[in-house]
This record gives structure tokens, C-alpha cells and sequence, in this order.
């Protein structure tokens, strides 16, 4: 897990990292420039290697059939972003074990899901299998949406592959594509104000030590082939406005869970001890004008 003392520690990552694990290469992490490519290769890579550990750590939390947000563990239930899903094609981004598109499923709508990780999707098949409830899912990247234009009703994605891509601009502009006019665009992310403070739980996750502009991405380099082995890219709110606008889509929401006051699960850099002060999660609502 990302830690205080990790001279690497700098952002909310999703993952958790174990140098010294077996499981997981020894990796330093920086901040600096990579493009799209280099980026899907990483986190391809990085997201094939964690799925297991992420599903069974997680699973749980997320539901076989549930809808986060997020490590606040605010749901669609409750949020209702996506608005009536009866009979709506849904498109999800990112989509992991497609615990969010199942829940669309069982809530009338019909989703497919695409993700980077084939792993990931394995997951999504076997708990098509524990549910009965099967989510149709290409291994695609959101830079790429290997659907026609129009296609869909809503497109969302639940802190999935917003932040992992160099090219924000292209993804946004495959949603807007996919989407048919009038069409809903959701998605979460690592609160960008995040950026600015240590990827740690505790209270030295709450002291600001770098600039909430800096957009450098943060790179996780393999110490032995000093290949990167995992990226994340960090916009502004202000990033993701201009990029929605420019794509020709209008910002109808924006959405910051708190923290529940009884909540007491740390997943990587979010905890209570930080949710509670600052927020973690942001959820972009835009919609095609
Ligand atoms: C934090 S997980 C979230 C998965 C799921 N939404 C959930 O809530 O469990 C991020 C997911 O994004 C996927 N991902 C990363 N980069 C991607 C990309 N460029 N295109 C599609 N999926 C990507 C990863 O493989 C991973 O499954």
C-alpha cells in the first residue's frame, strides 16, 4: 500500500502498490511526462496483475451487482446520476468486473462494459456465472470505443479509465461520439484537489505539499527494467470543464460525496480520518447539447 514514508507517495492511486511484495514488481515513482501509449501499455499490464488482488479486496464493498461511486461508498442507488435506466443502452468505461453495469442490468437498462485489463474481465465473466446476471464486455481502451456513433443513451464510468489515459481529450470525444444527442455522460474520479497532498490515509495525507496545477502525471517506473509500470493522469475541475465543453457537451452536475460519518474503510489514500475533512471522489453529470 501507498504509505507516508513511500518517497513516491504523492497521489490517490487506486491501487495499492506492495514493493517488497511478491506480488507486485518493486517500482519508484515519479512525476513526468508519458503519452497515451506508453500509459495504455503500463496500465494494461499493471491492471492484468492486479485484478485478482483488487477484486478480492474490494469485491465485497463494491457488491457482485452494486453501484459506487466510490471509496465513500455513495451509490447510484442513493445519487440516482444516471436518471430512469429503464430501457436505456448504457455504455460503461472502464468497467473492471462490471458490478455497476450489472446493476444497471437489474434496473431495466441494457449495459455493455469495455476495460483495458482482460484479467479485470475475466473477473466480470465469472461473476456473470455466480449472478446470472451476464454484462456483454470487449477489452478496448476508452481512447477507442469500438462502437458506432449514436449508440448510446448514457455513457458512465466509476473511477475507471478517466484518470489512466494521457489522451483525455480523445476519450472525452469517443463519448460525445458514442452518445446520441441529448445523451448523459457520468463519471468519477480522484477528487482533483487530492492532487495536491501526500497518497496517505493518516493525518500527513492532509497537509498540501504540491501544486493543485501541476498536471505532471504520476509514473510508477520498474526498478529492474525501469520500463513505466503504471500511470495516472490528473486534471483540474476547471481541466474537465473546458474538456466536456469542448466536446460539445454542457455540465449539468457536479458531485462531491462526503464522507458518512460511520464509515470506516481505508482503500489506498482514502480513510475516514481525511474523508472526513476533504473530499475524495468527484463525480462529473454533463450532457450532449
Ligand atoms: C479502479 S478500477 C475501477 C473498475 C470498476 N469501475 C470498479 O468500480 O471496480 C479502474 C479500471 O479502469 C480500467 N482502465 C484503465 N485504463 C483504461 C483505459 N484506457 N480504457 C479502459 N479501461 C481502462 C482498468 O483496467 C480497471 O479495470
Amino acid at each position: 500500500m501507498e504509505s507516508a514514508d513511500d518517497p513516491g507517495a504523492g497521489v490517490a492511486l487506486p491501487h495499492e502498490p506492495e514493493p517488497d511484495s511478491a506480488a507486485g514488481p518493486s517500482v519508484r515513482a515519479l512525476r513526468v511526462e508519458v503519452g497515451e501509449e506508453t500509459s495504455r501499455q503500463a496500465n494494461r499490464r499493471d491492471w492484468d496483475r492486479y485484478a485478482d488482488e483488487y477484486q478480492s479486496t474490494h469485491g465485497a464493498f463494491l457488491g457482485d451487482a452494486g453501484f459506487v461511486w466510490g471509496p465513500e461508498g455513495f451509490t447510484e442507488d442513493r445519487a440516482g446520476l444516471l436518471g430512469d435506466v429503464t430501457g436505456k443502452r448504457v455504455l460503461e468505461l472502464g468497467c473492471g468486473a462490471s458490478q455497476c453495469s450489472r446493476w444497471v442490468i437489474d434496473h431495466g437498462g441494457t449495459a455493455v462494459g469495455i476495460d483495458l485489463s482482460f484479467r479485470q474481465l475475466q473477473h466480470s465473466h465469472r461473476l456473470d456465472e455466480e449472478t446470472g446476471t451476464p454484462v456483454p464486455v470487449v477489452c478496448a481502451t476508452a481512447t477507442d470505443v469500438p462502437f458506432v456513433d449514436g449508440s448510446f443513451d448514457v455513457v458512465f464510468s466509476s473511477f475507471g479509465a478517466l484518470q489512466f489515459v494521457a489522451d483525455a481529450r480523445a476519450a472525452v470525444a469517443e463519448v460525445r461520439r458514442v452518445l446520441r444527442s441529448g445523451g448523459r455522460f457520468v463519471f468519477s474520479v480522484t477528487h482533483p484537489t487530492r492532487w495536491m497532498f501526500p497518497d496517505d490515509p493518516t493525518e500527513a495525507g492532509l497537509v498540501a505539499s504540491q501544486s493543485y496545477w501541476d498536471r505532471t502525471p504520476y509514473v510508477e517506473v520498474d526498478d529492474v527494467s525501469g520500463a513505466p509500470s503504471y500511470v495516472e493522469h490528473h486534471r483540474t475541475i476547471g481541466d474537465w470543464v473546458e474538456l466536456l465543453q469542448g466536446a460539445g457537451m454542457a455540465l449539468t452536475g457536479f458531485v462531491e460525496p462526503e464522507w458518512p460519518e460511520d464509515h470506516d474503510r481505508t482503500w489506498g489514500g482514502w480513510s475516514r480520518t481525511r474523508g472526513l475533512l476533504t473530499p475524495g471522489t468527484a463525480i462529473f453529470v454533463a450532457r450532449v447539447i
